[in-house]
């Protein structure tokens, strides 16, 4: 696993650009492209709730659209009691850039980190490989 103080960093910092005015819940995800590029997005909330945007979401966006097309490493930074659990769709979202293996960081605010793999966190899921 590599070193993840530059990815807290950058978690950290886009964090704090977060929109959340409704649910006042702040997220910060990076992505890291397989050249080694790191990406960032937060959550970008909407008056009309459906249309908001998680992180993860946005971090990947990020990524698309400079050219990249697989992830490396993944990290979820938020402030909670528990370490931030992604939701399902953005699961998804992350899966169909990632391998099976690829790393997940899911982290506190405070530093505390849970690791795990694409494959722990969406297991029995559908994706590219099966719909080709
Ligand atoms: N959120 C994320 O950005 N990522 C997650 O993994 C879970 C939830 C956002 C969506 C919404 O803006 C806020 O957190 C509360 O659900």
């Amino acid at each position: 696993m590599s070193n993840i103080d530059d990815m807290l960093r950058a978690a950290r910092e886009v964090r704090e650009r977060a929109h959340a005015p409704y649910s006042r819940f702040r997220v910060g995800a990076v992505v890291r492209g397989a050249s080694g590029a790191l990406y960032a997005g937060c959550n970008v909330e909407n008056a009309a709730y459906p249309e908001s945007q998680c992180a993860e979401a946005t971090a990947i966006g990020v990524m698309v659209s400079a050219g990249e097309k697989r992830i490396a490493e993944v990290l979820v930074l938020a402030d909670g009691r528990e370490t931030i659990s992604p939701c399902g769709g953005c699961r998804q979202r992350l899966q169909e850039f990632a391998d099976p293996d690829t790393v997940v960081h899911l982290c506190r605010v405070e530093g505390e980190c849970v690791t795990m793999t694409m494959i722990e966190l969406l297991p029995q899921s559908f994706g590219h490989r099966d719909s080709r």
